[in-house]
């Protein structure tokens, strides 16, 4: 009996596995095309499609869940590094001018986070009788976000200080996404709500 039972559970796997697989890949493929193409009207494509690949099948063609999903990964991505540049201070080894940037830095992510957070809060309640005002608080946040993250990554000096070398990647990394959640708005403003992908 479990030899029997055994060897229909191989043949069950068998058969099921290939068929799983192909319509699995088939919904990575359809899925994969709809990221490629919200991306492309960003900067930093590898990285949007990195960060966002996983909004695929949700977010499907519809310009309005792609900018929602670009924010909020922005958010996330701010957070981390908020986080992590806190701690920084917190440990208190930096010196002089870093020090001082250091602090200015935790400060404008604190700003950046607000900016971003009021604009997903936009694009949580998007009506067509107020859309292009709506549109206009997005630009002007999300570019001020933006804003306070560059400024955060020029207050350092470097020269050959790993640590430092780390946070500036880091930065760089929340201004890359936060650049690209502004692209995937400002692709929704000139498609509009009108339409059925929405
Ligand atoms: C950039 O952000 C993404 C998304 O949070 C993360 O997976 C990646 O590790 C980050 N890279 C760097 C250099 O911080």
């Amino acid at each position: 009996m479990i030899i029997i039972a055994r060897l229909m559970f191989v043949v069950a796997i068998a058969l099921f596995v290939p068929v799983l697989t192909n319509s699995g890949q088939l919904v990575l493929a359809k899925g994969h095309d709809n990221v490629r193409e919200a991306c492309s009207v960003t900067r930093f494509q590898s990285l949007c499609v990195e960060t966002l690949a996983h909004f695929s099948s949700t977010a499907g063609r519809s310009p309005s869940k792609w900018a929602r999903a670009g924010v909020s990964v922005s958010i996330g991505e701010v957070k981390r590094v908020r986080a992590y540049l806190s701690e920084l201070k917190r440990h208190g080894h930096m010196k002089g001018r870093n020090r001082v940037a250091l602090s200015d830095c935790v400060e404008c992510f604190a700003y950046a986070l607000d900016e971003l957070h009021k604009s997903l809060g936009v694009l949580r309640s998007l009506s067509k009788s107020t859309f292009s005002t709506q549109m206009g608080d997005l630009n002007t946040w999300i570019s001020a976000a933006l804003t306070d993250e560059e400024t955060c990554l020029e207050g350092f000096e470097a020269k050959n200080d790993m640590q430092i070398k780390l946070l500036q990647n880091q930065v760089q990394n929340a201004s890359c996404i936060t650049s690209n959640a502004l692209a995937l708005v400002n692709k929704l403003a000139t498609t509009g709500l009108a339409g059925k992908h929405q």
